[in-house]
């Protein structure tokens, strides 16, 4: 696997990979960019073509190409090698490697499903009733129809399946794929297709009945390839336009993301109907930080809307919502309205929090004692994900001014705790950045500063030289100018800082172990144990 990485990388300059999601400009021997997770205005990301890497000075990350794809698509390190290796043209297979046989199936699943796009996409050349459809029932121009591979799977039993026979694909891989139904004939009949697209090409595929019936769509089952937590639809052909216009539209139907392409507005996407994942709130969150939710105004928008904020609170993300449809149920049909109207409705939005305390209140009576409480319970609840200060201080205030009370008033309600636990563990992940950038700047100076008074510093190994460019890096960046008594000072000043921030990190842990101590004797004995570390870390 190692022959493979480096056969990646050297393929793979480390500025087009990260070019792909960041615009970069030159700086000196260095490129720079706006980091994807900082929340800082000036460009903080930088990337060294020499070295292969990049450091975000905003959030602490840094590393490899590969590092950068997990980091930036959520996914694993092995998923980040597929994509890169797909991207270079390297053959996983022939490095051999743990899962060959997984791999090998998923490529033979996607070219099956390649195969299958294609010959949706020829089927719906000599079908008048879906051209029809998609032309002149749902006003797709064909530019539309070519951009999202829009096809027609005909009525006959199992025209696919003997079409990829003759191409040598067995059934169980045409199962795998996902395109088979439990007699073995074609899953996909009658309906218009639409496939899911991914940066690696097709993965399934939604399909839709032509006029009325049960299910209105169908839709590809979880597969080697498909994941409905995991999918975005239209994220592949809206990259560009977001990573360009610094937003992202999130609407219900996948009807919508085309409409909506179509009509200009081309950073709309859709999460399966309302069922956002944190999964994909963290992978669209790293796109940009300012997303818009097109939901229904129906419970289900709301729920969803709610869900979202939870979600959101962490992630640094700026959700708000796009709520004036003039009367049409979904963006899909305002466009086919008039396509302007979308496309100022995407520009007149509003923080997700305070349109949500609207439809509260708009469903409660507040000048009720009963609705003023229901009212107070949940708008308190929904504020805790506010996980801004200043932020949740002001709803706060506006949620006080409704009721006719003080903030104090609110804070005294005693809400259910559900969310303690979730607020701890984002303190603790923000804490440990704190350490990260830290040790970074630490390291950095000891291995680059010629520093000599600065003892007891862990430093990285010898033979990871990507840390160690990382560090060379951060030196660059931070330090270049300094003179050896400054950067003394500052190192011993960072070591003190090291040791208090590493020492505050073990009483966190320490004291999670002791909640979940019980009254037995060995789990007593434990208890005095920590509590005697405790106190000599806090000496
Ligand atoms: P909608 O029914 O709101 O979709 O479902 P739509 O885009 O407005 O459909 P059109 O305009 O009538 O063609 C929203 C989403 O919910 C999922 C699909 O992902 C759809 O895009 N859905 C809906 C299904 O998976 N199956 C269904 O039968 C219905
Ligand atoms: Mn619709």
């Amino acid at each position: 696997m190692d022959d493979a990485k480096e056969e990646i990388r050297a393929r793979l300059p480390v500025e087009d990979v990260v070019g792909q999601y960041i615009e970069l400009k030159r700086a000196g021997r260095s490129l720079k960019g706006r980091s994807p997770w900082g929340v800082d205005k000036t460009p903080s990301f930088m990337v060294s073509p020499e070295k292969g890497i990049w450091h975000d000075f905003s959030s602490n990350k840094g590393g490899d190409i590969f590092a950068f794809i997990m980091e930036v698509e959520g996914v694993s390190f092995r998923e980040a090698l597929e994509k890169l290796a797909a991207q270079a043209g390297v053959e996983l297979a022939k490095y051999g490697g743990g899962d060959k046989k997984v791999a090998e199936r998923k490529r033979r699943a996607k070219e099956a499903l390649e195969l299958a796009c294609r010959f949706y996409q020829f089927c719906l050349t000599k079908n008048e009733k879906v051209q029809n459809y998609a032309y002149h029932k749902r006003n797709m121009t064909q530019g539309t129809v070519q951009e999202f591979r829009i096809g027609y799977a005909p009525n006959q039993g199992k025209l696919l399946v003997q079409f990829l026979k003759k191409r040598g694909y067995k059934a169980a891989e045409m199962e795998a794929a996902g395109l088979l139904n439990r007699w073995g004939g074609d899953l996909f009949k009658a309906r218009m297709m639409v496939p899911f697209i991914d940066t690696g090409g097709v993965i399934g595929f939604t399909a839709r009945i032509l006029g009325k019936g049960e299910p209105k769509y169908l839709n590809t089952p979880e597969t080697l390839l498909f994941n409905k937590g995991r999918f975005v639809f239209g994220l592949a052909q809206a990259k560009e336009f977001i990573r360009q216009n610094g937003y992202i539209v999130i609407v219900e139907g996948n009807m919508d993301v085309i409409s909506s392409h179509q009509a200009g507005v081309r950073g709309a996407v859709a999460t399966s109907g309302t069922a956002m994942t944190e999964n994909h709130l963290k992978m669209l969150s790293r796109l940009s930080g300012d997303v818009r939710l097109a939901y229904d105004g129906d419970a289900a928008g709301v729920k969803a809307t709610e869900r979202a904020i939870m979600m959101a609170g962490d992630l640094g993300v700026n959700l708000s919502v796009i709520s004036d449809y003039h009367g049409a149920k979904d963006p899909d049909e305002l466009i086919q309205k008039d396509p302007k109207l979308w496309q100022q409705a995407v520009q007149n939005y509003r923080p997700a929090v305070d349109w949500l305390l609207d439809k509260y209140e708009e469903n409660l009576d507040l000048t009720t004692g009963a609705g003023k409480r229901e009212y107070s319970d949940i708008a308190m609840k929904l504020l805790r994900y506010v996980s801004d200060a200043v932020e949740r201080k002001h709803y706060e205030k506006l949620v006080a001014r409704r009721l006719d009370c003080d903030v104090e008033d609110l804070h005294a309600k005693k809400i259910p705790d559900e969310s303690v636990q979730r607020l701890k563990k984002a303190n603790f992940e923000a804490k440990s950045d704190v350490l990260q950038g830290v040790k970074d700047n630490l390291q950095a100076i000891v291995l680059y500063g010629k520093v000599t008074g600065v003892k007891g510093v862990e430093l990285p190994a010898e033979d990871d030289q990507m840390r160690r460019d990382e560090l060379e890096m951060v030196f660059e960046m931070r330090y270049k100018d300094w003179d050896i008594a400054t950067l003394e000072r500052e190192a011993q000043a960072l070591l003190v800082r090291y040791k208090a921030e590493m020492n505050k990190q073990e009483v966190e842990t320490l004291n999670a172990e002791l909640e979940k101590l019980g009254d037995s004797e060995e789990d007593q004995r434990r208890q005095e144990e920590i509590l005697r570390k405790i106190m000599a870390l806090k000496r």
